[in-house]
């Protein structure tokens, strides 16, 4: 449902609450985290070094967090409300108009959603020092050029938003019934847009020369609410993934809490990615590169598998065949999670002329929250 702009901005106070920045988080945070502890959780938590494996995966999460943080960054500056609370940028109005076609609220979700991910990196890495345990730190790779479209801060980047190649297959996994590829790994779903996965796109605007025609900036911001929900949906199926090894009962919290507000996250950006993919706005064909948004409510695609507003996940197998299909989260197989979803955002483009000893840190922090196993 569409409300106002305004009445949104108003609403952003809430996030008043929970202020924090980066720079100060790690320090302050661990401080503040050691006196909280003592007066809500249980007490053989406080004092206990984390597992291994816990800390492994609480890394590899940090460094999944920090890449999320920066991605979202750059949508924040171009499109989204940058202000004290998200510095940096100052908004593209041509881009901003595009992507409130698809939602008025847009821009103040992606300020939400940029918030978000600063504080999951910032909590998880503030958690890890205040348990003596060492942090994930990629700032020695934020070093890509990024947009030079007005509103862009210029920073460097540690993501690329440019060169994307998006595999919206979720959008027909979750509303598939008969298949969950945890239980058959060799089934295979439709993609929603199968241009976006045949190709490199961009989803933002690069330089200036991207804001027109109108058709081009349109396809640009659909590129950017379809690589939205993807790169949620891998956050969706990392936590759950991850928890059922982790040995902690305070890091099981940690990763059951912040796991379904990625979940909140993607079912959000699948319901605004409807937008895109509907009338009025769909079918549109970018002129510049022939990329095509079908509408997936007329043929061919029409039915349960594309239709727009079945955006909850439809039940399918879960566990065994022999039991009752369930509504749940998709995959959430735990065995290699973290080594996917490296080759996930490899393979989509995220990390395009990133070096050789980003891939080699990002390879070692996943091999090692992969081998954490659940002590007794
Ligand atoms: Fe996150
Ligand atoms: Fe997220």
């Amino acid at each position: 449902m569409q409300r106002p702009l305004s009445g949104c901005l108003r609403s952003r106070t809430r996030r008043a609450f929970f202020k924090k920045g980066i720079a100060a988080g790690v320090a302050a945070a661990g401080v503040s985290l050691f006196t909280e502890r003592d007066a809500t959780s249980a007490p053989h938590e406080n004092n206990k070094k984390l597992t291994r494996g816990d800390a492994a995966m609480l890394r590899f999460a940090a460094a999944a967090e920090i890449i999320e943080s920066d991605l979202w960054n750059q949508y924040n500056e171009l499109g989204g409300v940058p202000d004290p609370e998200v510095p940096g940028g100052s908004g593209n109005a041509i881009y901003t108009s595009k992507l409130t076609n698809l939602d008025d609220d847009f821009p103040i979700y992606i300020h939400d959603n940029t918030d978000d991910e600063i504080s999951h990196a910032s909590f998880i890495n503030a958690y890890l020092v205040a348990k003596g345990a060492e942090p994930a730190n990629l700032e020695a790779f934020r070093t890509l050029p990024g947009s030079t479209a007005t509103g862009s801060s210029g920073q460097p980047r540690l993501t690329n938003l440019t060169e994307l190649t998006v595999d919206t297959s979720w959008w027909t996994r979750y509303r598939s019934s008969a298949s969950n590829p945890d239980l058959n790994p060799a089934a295979t779903f439709p993609q929603a847009v199968p241009g976006l996965n045949d190709g490199k796109f961009t989803a933002i605007p690069r330089t200036n020369s991207d804001l027109s025609p109108d058709r081009h900036i349109q396809a640009i911001a659909n590129t950017a609410v379809l690589h939205m929900a993807t790169i949620e949906q891998g956050g969706t199926s990392l936590y759950p993934a991850m928890a059922q090894r982790a040995t902690s009962t305070e890091v099981l919290r940690i990763m059951i809490s912040i796991g379904p507000t990625e979940t909140m996250h993607f079912q959000t950006w699948s319901d605004k990615a409807g937008a895109a993919l509907s009338r009025p706005l769909a079918p549109l064909t970018d002129p510049t590169n022939g990329l095509t948004f079908p509408d997936l409510n007329s043929a061919p695609f029409d039915g349960e598998d594309f239709s727009t507003n079945l955006i909850m996940p439809e039940p399918c197998p879960f566990l065994s065949p022999d039991l009752p299909k369930c509504s749940i989260i998709r995959p959430t197989e735990t065995q290699g999670i973290a080594m996917g979803v490296v080759n996930f955002l490899a393979a989509m483009g995220l990390f395009s002329g990133q070096s050789d000893s980003f891939f080699e840190l990002m390879t070692q922090l996943a091999a090692e929250a992969d081998a954490a196993t659940r002590k007794g």
